[in-house]
């Protein structure tokens, strides 16, 4: 493969001048189609680089990255990890399986299978073709923390037969076998723990707390708080994130490393802020605290900014305005977007067999899929 220096496809969008410019690759992302992968991709794509986006769509949309179809750098597959890929790539994002409980939950063996197989896969190729591996590992690694902030050298609390441990343990034992190809075969890896991530083409109803003010608020309801409302999340904007996992692939680090934002807000402080640039005349609407709504989550990010020098950049404000903007112009491209049609057809799954491409129980009008009215309301699952 030959490198060339970094040329920016639209030298005018001012939004990606920022990003670190690096040598160009043949890069595949998997679960490019998704929330972060497809800001990944454009970064990526903007950097001038041979982009791969290899994706199933269970909970990720072409429309993520239409913008890049037809365009002689850009590929795009419909294909699923838990099956092997044979492609010649410098680098590799494995970002495919879905990141909300209302995804990974509907098929829990499916989502296994994503993080488990999937990683193999992915690892198999890596190790074929010599290309670096970054895994989007996840907060969740760390289950329900009795470490705070969360250090990576923190082992965790993770209840391994909990409906959650599809998604949490998937990711530990993909964590492993990244480790162990290292290890064993010299497999080029890197380990990215994200926390929290918010932005523009987050699912409708995806449980999370910020997309769930976000379209409540659109709704003209009142924004529900659960408990006192001082419980505190902290929030990554997409593209600072994208940038960190930009930054981890391309130093000498393998990790694991934290990338999210440290920085704390109240539950109630971001109610405030979405009616605020939503519709100040909205209620807040105070109720009972379910029982496992977690405190606190914070990452402690001193090896990312020390070893990538990375840290966050984009303020919540900021951040949220953009998100709303980008859930106002889908509202009204297509209004029933903030309702969600129920399939009540939808049973539950038992065996991944026959749903293994099937959607979860309720279906939004955007072909997202979302927790249902009396899914979780404000969750903040983390992922
Ligand atoms: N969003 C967050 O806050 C967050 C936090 C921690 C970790 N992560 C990790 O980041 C990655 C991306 O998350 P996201 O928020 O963009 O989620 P997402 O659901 O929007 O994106 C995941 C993508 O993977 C695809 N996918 C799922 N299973 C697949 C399979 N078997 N084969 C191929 N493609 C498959 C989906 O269709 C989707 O496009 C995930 O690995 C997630 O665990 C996200």
């Amino acid at each position: 493969m030959t490198e060339s220096t970094a040329t920016s496809l639209s030298p005018t969008d001012s939004d990606y001048n920022s990003f670190p410019q690096i040598p160009t690759k043949r890069v595949l992302v998997t679960g490019g189609a998704g929330f972060i992968g497809s800001h990944l991709i454009d970064i990526l794509m903007q950097n001038g680089n041979d982009v791969i986006c290899a994706d199933s769509y269970f909970s990720g949309s072409k429309e993520n990255v239409a913008k890049w179809i037809g365009h002689p750098k850009f590929e795009l597959m419909r294909h699923d990890v838990t099956q092997p890929l044979l492609v010649e790539v410098d680098q590799i994002y494995h970002l495919a399986c879905p990141a909300s409980p209302v995804h990974y939950q509907h098929n829990a063996i499916k989502t296994l299978k994503t993080n488990v197989l999937g990683t193999l896969n992915v690892l198999g190729l890596a190790k074929r073709t010599g290309a670096r591996l970054l895994l989007s590992s996840t907060s969740e690694v760390y289950g329900d923390p009795e470490v705070h902030p969360q250090v990576e050298e923190y082992n965790g609390n993770v209840n391994c037969v909990g409906r959650r441990s599809c998604y949490d343990e998937g990711k530990r034992c993909a964590e492993a076998l990244c480790m162990d190809y290292h290890r064993q075969h010299h497999v080029d890896i890197r380990i990215a723990r994200i926390f929290n991530t918010y932005g523009p083409r987050m699912f409708f109803h995806d449980g999370r707390v910020v997309s769930n003010f976000i379209v409540q608020a659109l709704r003209g309801e009142s924004l529900p708080i659960y408990g006192d409302g001082l419980q505190t999340r902290s929030f990554c904007y997409v593209e600072d994130l994208a940038r960190g996992l930009l930054l981890l692939m391309n130093c000498d680090y393998i990790g694991p490393i934290n990338i999210g934002n440290p920085v704390e807000f109240t539950i109630k402080e971001l109610a405030e802020k979405v009616r605020a640039k939503v519709n100040p005349k909205l209620k807040i609407e105070y109720r009972q605290m379910p029982k496992d709504d977690p405190k606190r989550r914070q990452p402690e990010i001193t090896k990312a900014r020390k070893i990538l020098g990375w840290e966050p950049r984009v303020h919540l404000d900021e951040g949220l305005q953009r998100t709303v903007d980008d859930f106002k112009s889908r509202a009204q491209a297509n209004p029933k977007n903030l309702f969600i049609m129920h399939q009540t057809e939808a049973k539950p799954v038992d065996d991944d067999d026959e749903a293994e491409q099937q959607p979860p129980a309720s279906k939004t009008m955007d072909g997202s899929y979302g927790a249902g009215e009396g899914g979780p309301s404000v969750v903040e699952a983390g992922a």
